[in-house]
């Protein structure tokens, strides 16, 4: 067996209804809490309401901050300038993948004398040295995986200059995530697609990367198999947003009611969840690499980059591997990995490696996430976008060409 090291990750609770855990949870933090989520869903559907009451009833007094969007490093640095380790004895966020980040970065940067930007990969020239405030995870989307990690992307998004960076450190990984399926049955089938494609993006380029390890490759696998069985039917309905404090409060009535969508969801929460287990500790591929160029330069999902790219950009892997001595070992685990997903045992690679491609352009087909040019990439800008993006844990180290004709397909 190979070394290998392995982060740390959070404590987790993962269940029906485990939102309800999170006063009991926070009062261990202390009597003053920072609440961070996005600006429509928790509001709209009275999760935020809901929270607050139970926070209080709990003797926790509580201040509020909303993020739209993407988190930009201005908007870090304002929230957590607002705030001291006194003031804020925990950070809680509540929502998508943005929002997860969002409150990571404030954690870490509350009491810090620098700028955000000083220390994203890339852009600052300090390391951050890992101090934070506590900090507890809520997902309310299956995708980024966020809750595991210990990075936090952020976006500074103009058609020159733009970028999407990390902040990074291991004593960022979150203290607690709650992972809450309930929490997950509103998000609506466009949002979900974008957000499943983008946590199998993250299974499987971890499992295809140099530094993935015996166990980085347990937790890929079966989250691949458990997003591969669940994802159509996760990303075809949502509840509607005034059902789910009900459902947190009576997690049985969502079994009773939607007990194939919340099983479905729920397989895509865990999904999520163990993609950042694996992205933290054998890192992505050139999918991620499009994406970090492409989201600073336009306004795309991250989760809808990764869905147009994944089959496109996972064509063109299996292609190099045939062609390389060195790809031997990429064509034998997605042989595996196809046979897994198919019930099947494939003798060639060929065969297993093309079963593979046909299963993510099925997915493509139903689940639509679209193509580049949808969102105002024309190829003018692809020798751009392909000259700025690459990744060092990709299984090969892709040409220019290869990797202007992998985004010429998603056009
Ligand atoms: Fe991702």
């Amino acid at each position: 067996m190979s070394d290998f090291s392995f982060s740390r990750i959070p404590a987790i609770i993962f269940g029906r209804g485990k939102t309800m855990h999170l006063p009991a949870k926070a009062l261990t933090y202390g009597k003053r809490i920072l609440l961070i989520t996005g600006t429509s869903y928790l509001q709209n559907s009275g999760i935020l309401n809901l929270v607050l009451s139970s926070l209080n009833q709990h003797g926790i007094e509580t201040s509020h901050r909303a993020i739209n969007g993407e988190p930009s490093p201005e908007t870090i640095d304002q929230i957590a300038g607002e705030f001291s380790p006194e003031s804020a004895k925990a950070v809680i966020a509540i929502g998508g993948g943005s929002v997860i980040d969002a409150g990571k970065a404030i954690s870490a940067m509350i009491g810090k004398k620098h700028r955000v930007k000083d220390y994203l990969e890339g852009v600052g020239h300090l390391q951050h040295d890992g101090t934070r405030v506590p900090f507890i995870a809520l997902p309310t989307t299956a995708g980024t995986g966020s809750e595991a990690t210990k990075n936090a992307v952020l976006s500074s998004c103009n058609s020159e200059t733009g970028f999407k960076k990390s902040l990074r450190h291991e004593g960022l990984v979150p203290d607690l995530a709650i992972i809450d399926p309930v929490l997950n049955l509103a998000c609506p089938p466009r949002v979900a697609s974008a957000c499943g494609l983008d946590a199998f993006t993250q299974l499987f380029e971890g499992y295809l990367s140099p530094l993935a390890s015996p166990l980085s490759d347990s937790l890929a696998v079966d989250g691949m198999l458990r997003a591969a069985e669940n994802i159509i039917t996760a990303c075809s309905a949502a509840v509607s947003e005034s059902r789910i404090c009900e459902f947190l409060l009576q997690p049985k009535l969502a079994e009773q009611e939607f007990a194939s969508l919340l099983k479905a969801k729920e397989a895509m929460c865990y999904a999520s969840l163990l993609s950042g287990m694996v992205l933290a500790n054998a890192g992505l591929g050139i999918v991620h690499g499009f994406a970090s160029v492409i989201g600073g330069l336009f306004r795309i999902p991250h989760g809808v980059i990764c869905g147009i790219l994944l089959a496109p950009a996972t064509r063109k892997n299996i292609a190099t591997a045939l062609k390389s001595q060195q790809g031997r070992k990429t064509l034998e685990k997605v042989n595996r990995m196809a046979g897994l997903m198919n019930g099947e045992e494939y003798s060639d690679a060929n065969t297993g490696a093309e079963k593979l491609c046909e299963i993510l352009e099925n997915w493509t087909r139903q689940l639509k996430p679209g193509r580049l040019g949808d969102y105002g990439i024309s190829a003018t800008h692809l020798e751009l976008i392909a000259s700025k993006s690459n990744a060092k844990t990709n299984p090969f180290q892709l040409t220019l060409e290869e990797k202007i004709d992998i985004l010429q397909n998603s056009l």
